[in-house]
This record gives C-alpha cells, sequence and structure tokens, in this order.
C-alpha cells in the first residue's frame, strides 16, 4: 500500500520546506517537492500542517519501583500518553537492582513493556552494581541493542561512586559504548537533609534547600573529570542550572565530548512551585529540582546555540495519594513527575512560536539528535528515503489547555495543568500505521523492541 502525504511542509533537522512524503508500507520511499497521486492507493493532504520525524524520548521511567512504591504510569498507560503527544519512540531505563545481574535487568523489562507499548521503545541500562561479572555483560548488552547506559552519583539505592564510574566508563571506552549520568553530590545532600530534620523542616518546600545548584554543578564538574580521565564521550542527563552548563562548555572548550539533556520542566517552571508547600509543592518534587528564572533563560540560550542536544521528559509519575507518602518527611516523597505527552506541544508553543528556538531546532532535539545519540539514525530521526515511517503532523493553529481530565497518564493531576498549547498533535504515524488521528489514538500497543545500534555523534 502506497500512501502520499501532500501540501505539508516537512521539518527536518536542517531545513523544512514544502514537500510530498510518500510512504510504501513502513518505509518513507520518497520526499520530494512534487509527487503525483498517481504514485499512491490513498493520499491524505496535510495542507497548513507541519510534519515531524516522529519525536524520540530518550529518559523515561515506566513501571519502576522507588521510594517503596512503583511509578504511576507503566508501559501501557505511559506508551499511550507518548504516542498521543507524538512520540513515537521511548528510551526507558532498564533498571539493574543490586546484586542482579544485566541480563536479568534486561529480562525484567522486556516483560514490563513487550506487547504492552502503544510507541516503539528501547533500553537503556542503568548499572547500580559494578563488578567483573557485570562488566563482562557489557557485551551482551550492546548484542541485545542496549548501546547506552545509565549511572547515578546519587539515590542510595543506585548510585556508583567515583571509581567505579570510572570503571563502567573505561569499559564503554572499549565497548563502544555511552552512559547518560545522573549528576548531584549525594554526600552534601544527605548531610544538608540530616540539618533540615534536626531543624524540624521536613515540608516539601525544603527539597529544593537540601538540592541546590551547586550540588549538581559540583557533580558535573566530578563526572567530566572522570569522563576525561576514562577517554570517553559523555552525556549529562536533566540539566538544569547555569552553574553546571558552565562546567559542560568549560569541559567542551578543552576538548571534550559532552552531550547535554534537558526537560521542559526545567525550561518553564522555576523553584517559586515549591514555595506553598504541602501537597501543592510534593507535585514538584524532583530530582534535580527545578531552578531559578536565570537558569531557564541561560537553558534556552543554549538550546538556541545548539549546546544542548536533547530534549527528553524524565517521566517519573506518582499520583498525589504517592505523594502524600512524605507528607510528614519530604525525603519519603517519590521524586518526579509526568511529562511525557506534553513534550511536543510545550516546546512547540513555548519554543518555537516564542522565536527561542527554530523548527529546525524543535526537530534536532526531539527527533535527529536522540536518534543519533542513541543509535537509531537514520531510522529513525529524520523524513528521508529509507527512513521508517514513524511521523508526527502538527496543526499549528489549533489551540488547547492542558488538563489531567484529558491526558493519557494513569494520574490525577498534570504539572502544567492550565497551561494554553498552540499548535496540537493532529495525527501520527508509527512505521506507516495511522495511530493517532485528530489527536484521538486509534490504534494502541502496535510499539516494538527497537534494537539500537552503536552512538554517533549528533551535528
Ligand atoms: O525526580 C526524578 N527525576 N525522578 C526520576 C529519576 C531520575 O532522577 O531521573
Ligand atoms: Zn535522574
Ligand atoms: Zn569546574
Ligand atoms: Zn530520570
Amino acid at each position: 500500500m502506497k500512501l502520499l502525504l501532500q501540501n505539508g511542509t516537512v521539518v527536518n533537522g536542517q531545513e523544512s520546506g514544502k514537500k510530498d512524503i510518500l510512504l510504501d508500507g513502513e518505509i518513507i520511499c520518497r520526499v520530494d517537492t512534487e509527487i503525483s497521486p498517481e504514485e499512491a492507493d490513498e493520499v491524505v493532504d496535510l495542507e497548513g500542517k507541519l510534519v515531524f520525524p516522529g519525536f524520540i524520548d530518550a529518559h523515561t521511567h515506566f513501571d519502576l519501583e522507588v521510594s517503596g512504591t512503583v511509578t504511576a504510569d507503566d508501559f501501557e498507560s505511559g506508551t499511550l500518553a507518548a504516542i498521543a503527544g507524538g512520540t513515537t519512540t521511548i528510551v526507558d531505563f532498564a533498571t539493574q537492582n543490586k546484586g542482579e545481574t544485566l541480563r536479568e535487568a534486561l529480562a525484567n523489562w522486556h516483560k514490563k513493556a513487550d506487547g504492552r507499548s502503544s510507541c516503539d521503545y528501547g533500553f537503556h541500562m542503568a548499572i547500580s552494581d559494578w563488578n567483573e561479572e557485570i562488566s563482562a555483560q557489557i557485551k551482551d548488552m550492546i548484542e541485545a541493542g542496549v548501546t547506552t547506559f545509565k549511572l547515578y552519583m546519587t539515590y542510595p539505592a543506585m548510585k556508583l561512586n567515583d571509581g567505579e564510574i570510572y570503571e563502567v566508563l573505561k569499559r564503554l571506552h572499549d565497548m563502544g559504548g555511552i552512559a547518560g549520568v545522573h549528576c548531584e553530590n549525594a554526600d552534601i545532600i544527605d548531610a544538608l537533609i540530616r540539618e533540615a530534620r534536626s531543624q524540624g523542616r521536613l515540608d516539601a518546600d525544603t527539597h529544593p534547600r537540601v538540592r541546590p545548584a551547586q550540588l549538581e554543578a559540583e557533580a558535573v564538574h566530578r563526572l567530566l573529570v572522570t569522563a576525561r580521565t576514562a577517554g570517553t564521550p559523555i552525556i549529562v542527563v536533566h540539566l538544569t542550572c547555569e552553574e553546571a552548563y558552565r562546567e559542560i562548555e568549560q569541559a567542551r572548550a578543552g576538548g571534550q565530548e559532552v552531550y547535554a539533556e534537558t526537560c521542559p520542566q526545567y525550561l518553564l517552571m522555576d523553584d517559586s512551585l515549591y514555595v506553598q508547600g504541602g501537597a501543592e509543592a510534593a507535585k514538584y518534587v524532583i530530582s534535580p529540582p527545578l531552578r531559578k528564572k536565570k537558569d531557564q533563560e541561560c537553558l534556552w540560550k543554549a538550546l538556541k546555540e545548539d549546546r544542548i542536544q536533547t530534549v527528553s521528559t524524565d517521566h517519573c509519575s506518582f499520583t498525589t495519594g504517592q505523594k502524600a507518602m512524605g507528607k510528614e518527611d519530604f525525603t519519603k516523597i517519590p521524586n518526579g513527575m509526568p511529562g511525557v505527552e506534553t513534550r511536543g506541544t510545550l516546546l512547540y508553543t513555548y519554543g518555537v512560536r516564542e522565536g527561542r528556538i527554530s523548527p529546525e531546532q524543535m526537530c534536532r532535539v526531539l527527533s535527529e539528535n536522540p536518534a543519533k545519540l542513541y543509535g537509531m539514525y537514520p531510522q529513525k530521526g529524520c523524513i528521508a528515503a529509507g527512513s521508517t515511517a514513524d511521523l508526527v503532523i502538527l496543526d499549528p493553529e489549533k489551540e488547547a489547555v492542558i488538563s489531567a481530565d484529558t491526558q493519557h497518564y494513569a494520574m490525577d493531576y498534570a504539572p502544567f495543568e492550565g497551561t494554553k498549547i498552540k499548535g496540537c498533535i493532529d495525527k501520527v504515524y508509527l512505521h506507516g500505521t495511522l495511530v493517532v488521528d485528530e489527536g484521538t489514538v486509534q490504534v494502541k500497543k502496535a510499539g516494538r523492541y527497537v534494537p539500537r545500534q552503536k552512538y554517533t555523534a549528533p551535528q
């Protein structure tokens, strides 16, 4: 079956323009200024619409056990929300529990995702336990299409020490793998928590005070020194602040290969949301925490200058009931917020529409760069002959208001509740199949596992 998508504005990472796209089953077979309808069995008119390569969210946590509970969204609700928001591929963090092999962790994540996912999915492997046996399993992971790894410098259940991080990176250097790292100084955070506890400051509004920007910047600096020593390129995930960004820029000036990711919440929300305290503040208890207006400006500027490569969501959702587990003690609030459904429309409305980034930059940070960095390019991440027909059609004139009532999450609140959007997801094609039409999900659970190649450098 050949399908012709006519008259849309096709946005790629380097250029955009009015083009026709001819699909042959699951694959894009031609992209041209004018393709005759006679070549197709079916024609869809996309006049006035923007066509992006399917968005890729390389930072989600679905069906993850943390803080004595499990994230509200599993692969079923999480990937349903993803596809409704134009995300055709997610890369979730398969997580090794202490004492577990990487193979066991990967099998566990397949069990959670296989047959349940409405968008394509891959896995990074989060390493929480490091020894020679685990080191030997890195090869199996890469062969299974898990070419990217995640390390935590904080969280007691998952953190590795600097020497261990060095050893992982050294091994990845030899194997052609790459790691994304959560950077915060765990020891000082623990000391600040003890201090807050001794002063009886246990409300949610204390959360940002025990995780200040300098503790992220210090950890980023230390990670960069570690990665430089190992000779391995590195990804700083969920970058939030100017101080940490400066560390990255300084390392790059010294010739180091460093990539950075940020998230919509760090671009659009600030720490004033903690001031009200209690259940309201608990919704925004994420790590690292929301920062200042000046940090948002720094992140937008870095995006504009192509110094931040990807915008992911760090989707890690907990209901208000789950957040209430920490109502007497903020350290018991499960950390994280949902976001996988609203990333594209938020970035279009507040990035492209407001002139902070171009449509091509939006394409780069949501599609092209994650496809390259996470080993899926050019099958994904671009609209070109030979690529998989994962496409998002955005209606730039359509308006909406974000609300928990209309989202697909297994959630009872939306962090961006009431936020106005101009630019809505109209249609989504997942390997050539129309899975979202007029903003409504039509086909569920059509997602497939994506074994990934080794990373290539964006740009
Ligand atoms: O608070 C957050 N971000 N929770 C998710 C886990 C992580 O740190 O990425
Ligand atoms: Zn993290
Ligand atoms: Zn420094
Ligand atoms: Zn995360």
